[in-house]
């Protein structure tokens, strides 16, 4: 089995949680797109494990790789791993030869280019992934490979310094020697690393002729996609299932299975237009715990958002939903769904691209009443589907009608055995 996970909304739906409950059926877990921007959070008996480059499903499956298309923090890469052997001596780490590295140049480039942008101000991560995305495509970039070589460093880190000179002005990587001392950083992070590294496109094709089952973890979301995310308040990589193929180097043909995970209400951190947005969603956040797992920041809040939701499953092509946060919504006495946009009195059929669409959108909504705190949870888990309040299961079988796909794992607690699967999934 081949498959693919991915968040269909703004980042934070939860996708670490049920990665990592599906990753007991899969050999290797691979992520293709991102950096320490992404932050997932997995919970195994109350203990909390967050993940940022090594794949969520690291505490099941045998192998985690980590491919090319991702770009990687040498520094934060090494505290993880350190982190993840004490709970999983023998796992089996893989890094694409090809993958970029993100410098601390990057990030101070990273907070520089957010002053510029001023009034367009994305309020990125400040981890550096949108510079260095930007030396990938404009073929300066330094990949893993070149970490085993201290001229090649040397050379790149000359070539984006006079690149971007006048971003960096003011800089301490004006001096020579702050430069110098970060090629040394990332030779000795680059040799604490380099023992992982692999051409994984081969290892990934050597396990799948094995048989070996494969699940691919897509980092942020689908509202984040450079392309079809709602630009300019994206990330810098491809967020969609499609990503999954250049950032591994592993052919779509061969994927079965594309799993949507969403959660039962919306969050977005950092800037842009959100439709459905609760402008006072502190109650939800609270609830939720919604802050981010990687910059501690408040996320923006707002209802589930289904024109939002069955654009990223089209463009997804998904074919079995998860939901997560049900047992958060629940609390809600009145919950909110949007269900359709409106521009000038007409529906539209396509999600906007233009910025001044989003300030005419008309959202409407449905309602639907809470269920309330689930004192049970551990009752209604054992006991499955139809144990699950009358209430839920409407709003539940309300998103499925709507968006053509069935809802086959329903997260209702942080912990993985605050889990319900249905059908193919059981
Ligand atoms: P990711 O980036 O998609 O992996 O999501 P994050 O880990 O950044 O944010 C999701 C947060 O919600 C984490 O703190 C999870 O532990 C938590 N979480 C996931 N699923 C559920 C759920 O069903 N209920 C509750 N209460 N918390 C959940
Ligand atoms: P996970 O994998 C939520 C957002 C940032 C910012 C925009 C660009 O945990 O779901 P970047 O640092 O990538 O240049 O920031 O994208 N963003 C995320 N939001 N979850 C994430 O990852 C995110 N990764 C990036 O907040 O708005
Ligand atoms: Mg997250």
């Amino acid at each position: 089995m081949i498959s693919v996970i991915l968040g269909l909304q703004f980042g934070d739906e939860g996708k670490g949680k049920i990665t990592d409950f599906i990753s007991k059926d899969y050999d290797d877990v691979v992520r293709f797109n991102g950096g320490s921007n992404a932050g997932h959070t997995v919970v195994i008996n109350g203990e909390k494990f967050k993940f940022h480059l090594v794949p969520s499903g690291a505490m099941q499956s045998n192998r985690v790789i980590l491919g090319n298309g991702m770009v990687i923090d040498p520094e934060e890469l090494v505290d993880e791993i350190d982190l993840l052997k004490k709970s999983k001596k023998n796992i089996d780490i893989k890094i694409s030869a090809g993958a970029h590295i993100v410098t601390k140049m990057h990030k101070c480039l990273d907070k520089k280019e957010e002053e510029i942008r001023s009034k367009l101000n994305i309020g990125t991560t400040s981890k550096g992934i949108g510079p260095t995305y930007e030396d990938k495509y404009a073929r300066t970039g330094i990949r893993l490979i070149d970490l085993s070589n201290t001229e090649i460093i040397r050379d790149k880190i000359e070539t984006i310094y006079n690149m971007k000179r006048q971003l960096l002005k003011g800089s301490i990587y004006e001096n020579p020697e702050e430069r110098g001392k970060m090629v040394e950083s990332l030779c000795s992070f680059g040799n604490s690393i380099m023992k992982y590294m692999d051409y994984t496109e081969n290892v990934i094709y050597n396990d799948y002729r094995s048989g070996k089952n494969i699940l691919f973890e897509g980092a942020q979301g689908g509202m984040l996609d450079i392309d079809f995310g709602i630009y300019p308040f994206v990330t810098s990589s491809n967020t969609l299932a499609g990503a999954l193929s250049t950032g591994s180097g592993f052919s779509f043909r061969k994927v079965d299975r594309v799993i949507g995970v969403f959660k039962a209400y919306t969050s977005k951190v950092g800037a842009g237009p959100f439709p459905s947005e609760i402008l006072n969603g502190s109650t939800l956040r609270d609830l939720g715990g919604e802050y981010g797992t990687t910059t501690g920041r408040p996320r923006r809040i707002g209802w589930l958002d289904l024109p939002l939701l069955k654009y990223t499953i089209m463009m997804n092509d998904v074919d079995s939903l998860a939901i997560t946060k049900v047992d958060i919504l629940g609390k809600m006495k009145t919950i909110k769904v949007a269900t359709k946009y409106t521009i000038d009195g007409k529906e539209i059929d396509y999600f906007p691209r233009r910025l001044e669409e989003f300030d005419k959108l008309h959202v409407d909504y449905v309602e639907f009443p809470g269920w309330g705190d689930i004192t049970n949870g551990e009752d209604i888990i054992s006991k499955g589907y139809q144990e699950l309040p009358e209430n839920m299961k409407k709003f539940l079988e309300f998103i499925e009608g709507e968006t053509g796909k069935t809802i086959d794992i329903i997260s209702l607690g942080e912990d993985r055995r605050m889990t319900i699967t249905k059908q193919i999934f059981n």
